[in-house]
């Protein structure tokens, strides 16, 4: 009798045991929940409360609740599960006599049960600090989104990094907080799949979802621990003595992301060359003749004659705008670095710009550029921003301009095109930082719409 009780008698001990485990985790989950509770004021008597629930409010400022409760509901829910799971189990083995086979422990318990276990470890409780001197200042400490996220890698970028053995940085701080752009919490999704890597190995062929996350908001983005690809027949760069004047090996490019193959394609005349910003960009003979020719508009202006406002004075400087670096190009032929905002719309316009021997700076328009103040002798600006954009918008980057331009330092305006019946808006707004005037000229574009240049210089700021 005995014998025929034993597998039967296993199985149920082992299912009763599994319960008592979930059970345990249960109770774990709820005396977490507790603690918040605690640490918010419930247990506490008499004046104590009302003390403490008019601290609550300062304590839990910037805390964020809803996410922590949103991963502690996930984590019952897993147990939960489990544990119907577990019950229907039992009834079905009580009835039928059934056993209990592994691949039933393997898949349907043992790996919720680590998968619940795993996600009870990512939550992260704030810290409690109570003010030295036992006073009733205590402040919740917790991370900005640390709960938000659920892929582990992301969790782990954003998690602050102290400092080892307890040192004080060079930048005088304790910890360093690696930033992500806060408008990526609208783009959860796809920022969890950028983050979705095997660490150490390949990352996915994937610059233009990093590149979208960017555009959209998502700006600075995280960095990875994964490898990005390369071209497999990567040659060397040309010398810098032809690189400049010559369309790059198509072989240093990988192509598969663009509608084009190789440079040849992207020529202005080829309808399906994908994209739409700079048509003629790729033509290195037009390009050749763009600030070196008389040209017929009025608002097309040379480089030599910006120079000549400045002689010897003009060392370096931004190109901010869309463009396969030919400003930088003539630039450097007159001992002029010039770093050129590159972004990949369509075509590879930053390998080109760094094939060619030139700086891309890789920056949307969200961001705030990465130059200190006073420092830069030139900002030319053309095929980026135009009719288009939104003068509050268009007012943010002239200041973030001004800042980084030093006193006597040139704002070369190119070819900035709107409608006629919006130009004195724009006009206003290039006039309001009163630059000294050095050369200012509309040429009509079409019927309706007008180009507007000019050369303006940062006034000094002696206050
Ligand atoms: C608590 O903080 C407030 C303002 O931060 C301060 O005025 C007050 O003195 C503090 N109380 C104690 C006991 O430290
Ligand atoms: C570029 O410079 C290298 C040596 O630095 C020289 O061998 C080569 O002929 C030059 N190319 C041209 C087109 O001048
Ligand atoms: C451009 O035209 C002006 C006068 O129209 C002339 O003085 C100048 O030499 C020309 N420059 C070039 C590069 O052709
Ligand atoms: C640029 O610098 C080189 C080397 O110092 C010099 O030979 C050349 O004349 C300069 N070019 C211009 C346009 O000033």
């Amino acid at each position: 009798m005995g014998r025929l009780c034993l597998p039967k008698c296993k199985i149920s001990r082992i299912l009763g045991w599994l319960q008592v485990i979930l059970g345990g985790l249960v109770i774990l989950v709820s005396i977490m929940s507790l603690t918040r509770f605690y640490y918010a004021g419930f247990f506490l008597h008499n004046e104590d409360i009302c003390h403490h629930f008019y601290a609550v409010k300062e304590v839990y400022q910037g805390f964020d609740a809803k996410s922590l409760s949103a991963r502690v509901q996930e984590v019952l829910d897993k147990l939960e599960s489990l544990q119907s799971k577990l019950e229907l189990k039992l009834q079905e083995l009580e009835k039928k006599k059934g056993t209990l086979d592994k691949v039933f422990l393997e898949d349907e318990i043992v790996r919720p049960l680590h998968s619940a276990n795993v996600a009870l470890r990512q939550i992260r409780l704030p810290k409690i600090e109570e003010e030295e001197g036992g006073g009733k200042n205590s402040t919740v400490k917790e991370d900005p989104l640390i709960n938000f996220f659920i892929t582990e890698e992301i969790r782990k970028y954003i998690t602050p990094k102290e400092n080892r053995i307890g040192k004080i940085n060079l930048y005088g701080t304790e910890k360093v907080y690696n930033t992500i752009g806060h408008a990526c919490v609208l783009y959860k999704n796809e920022l969890q799949k950028y983050m979705d890597y095997d660490i150490g190995s390949y990352c996915d062929e994937d610059w233009n979802l990093a590149q979208k996350l960017m555009l959209n908001g998502c700006d600075p983005l995280p960095r990875r621990r994964c490898l990005t690809r390369a071209s497999k027949v990567y040659q060397k760069p040309y010398p810098i003595n032809e690189s400049l004047w010559k369309l790059p090996d198509d072989r240093n490019v990988r192509w598969s992301n663009y509608r084009c193959r190789n440079f040849d394609c992207l020529q202005s005349k080829n309808p399906k060359r994908g994209y739409t910003k700079c048509t003629g960009c790729f033509e290195i003979e037009k390009e050749k003749l763009k600030w070196v020719t008389n040209s017929s508009l009025s608002a097309d202006f040379m480089i030599s004659d910006v120079l000549k406002k400045k002689p010897g004075e003009i060392r370096i400087g931004l190109d901010y705008g869309i463009g396969t670096g030919t400003f930088a190009a003539r630039m450097r032929e007159q001992n002029v670095t010039i770093v050129s905002t590159a972004l990949n719309l369509g075509a590879p316009f930053s390998e080109m710009i760094a094939l060619r021997g030139l700086i891309p700076l890789y920056v949307t328009l969200n961001q705030r550029l990465p130059f200190f103040d006073n420092t830069m002798d030139l900002i030319h600006s053309t095929g980026f921003m135009d009719g288009w954009i939104d003068l509050l918008l268009l007012d943010f980057i002239l200041y973030d301009w001004d800042r980084i331009l030093r006193p006597g330092g040139l704002l070369w305006i190119d070819r900035f095109f709107c409608n006629k019946k919006d130009l004195d808006d724009y006009m206003y707004m290039f006039l309001q930082l009163r630059y000294k005037k050095h050369k200012w000229a509309i040429s009509s574009k079409s019927k309706d719409e007008v180009f507007l240049s000019a050369l303006l210089e940062k006034p000094p700021r002696a206050i």
